[in-house]
């Protein structure tokens, strides 16, 4: 004991020296992984959904979710991989929340190669056999919203904002889709949100970027789930994917990622696959959504999270 406290004493220098080098090498390997690393480790979340209007059929109906975009100039292989990684999941139905451009606060350096990217964009459409639907978000208003549709447009996606699709997969098997473009939430009239038909008896899902709509959405519309982004996820998060960063939303930071109740009102946030502000992500990677609709019979009970006055069974992402 006393010879290392005598040791310790002889090389304090060096130790004190040693530490101090340490700690800018700690901050310099959180930053490289922040902004080397994590932004390009894509992850999948699966989850499956419960409709209840399905029981006893077999419909079963696949959704890849993508959102948070934020593309710059020369990321087209970038794109690329998120595009394949969607259509790798053979979706039914392809869902896109907004924020496809990164808008730089200085608007000459918004110099996205338009074209190129509505051809990537198109692939999702894979021959014309997948639907693809989306929303836009805050940056594409801040880029240019007329430039942002007609991206899409040539793409061959088709907006809702507002809008509305009614999707036959077979007899009893139907999804209604209705969506709102938001450059933020107090720019949307709550009047302006479409619902679903009376007579409609399947799967209802609302589309939006921001998720604070769903405060607005009434719970009578119809709708069984709200599929929202904006927050990716917190982007920079402490461990546990506790956001550090706060979002500007005003229930973003609640419910910065995953499958939420809000006001009896499902609600599922994707972490998104870009980047705002700063190009970092930190214990909060950039993920796709499968979300498969299926009867809720089909679900094990031990996935059952019942809710008061409308039960349902729900499988949280894995
Ligand atoms: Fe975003």
């Amino acid at each position: 004991m006393r010879f290392g406290i005598d040791f310790f004493r002889r090389h304090a220098r060096k130790f004190i020296f040693g530490a101090l080098l340490l700690i800018p090498l700690f901050i310099f390997s959180v930053f490289a992984w922040a902004h080397w690393v994590e932004p390009n480790r894509l992850t999948t979340t699966y989850l499956k959904y419960p409709i209840p209007e399905w029981n006893g059929t077999d419909n079963r109906i696949r959704i890849a979710m993508a959102g948070d975009f934020h593309v710059r100039h020369g990321e087209a292989d970038r794109l690329k991989r998120v595009i394949n990684a969607l259509r790798e999941q053979s979706p039914d139905i392809i869902i896109l929340v907004g924020d496809f451009a990164f808008a730089s606060s200085d608007p000459h350096k918004n110099t996205l190669d338009l074209p190129l990217m509505s051809r990537i964009f198109r692939r999702l459409r894979n021959g014309g056999k997948t639907p693809v639907y989306a929303c836009l978000g805050n940056h594409d208003y801040a880029y240019g919203d007329a430039k942002m549709r007609k991206m899409l447009e040539d793409a061959d996606i088709t907006l809702l904002e507002p809008g509305t699709a009614r999707l036959h997969f077979g007899e009893n098997c139907e999804v209604f889709l209705g969506g709102v473009s938001n450059r933020n939430q107090r720019e949307v009239d709550p009047k302006t949100i479409p619902f679903p038909p009376e007579d409609f008896y399947g799967a209802a899902l609302f589309v939006v970027h921001s998720p604070d709509l769903v405060v607005d959405l009434p719970r009578e519309a119809g709708y069984a789930l709200t599929l929202a982004g904006h927050t990716h996820g917190g982007q920079i998060c402490l461990p546990g994917r506790i956001p550090f960063v706060p979002h500007a939303s005003r229930i973003g930071d609640q419910y910065a990622h995953g499958m939420f109740e809000e006001g009896g009102k499902d609600l599922f946030v994707t972490r998104g696959v870009g980047e705002s502000r700063l190009r970092m992500r930190l214990f909060c990677p950039p993920e796709i959504v499968v979300i498969d609709l299926v009867p809720t019979e089909a679900l094990p009970e031990s996935q059952w999270r019942n809710r008061a006055g409308n039960p349902r069974k729900i499988q949280l992402p894995q």
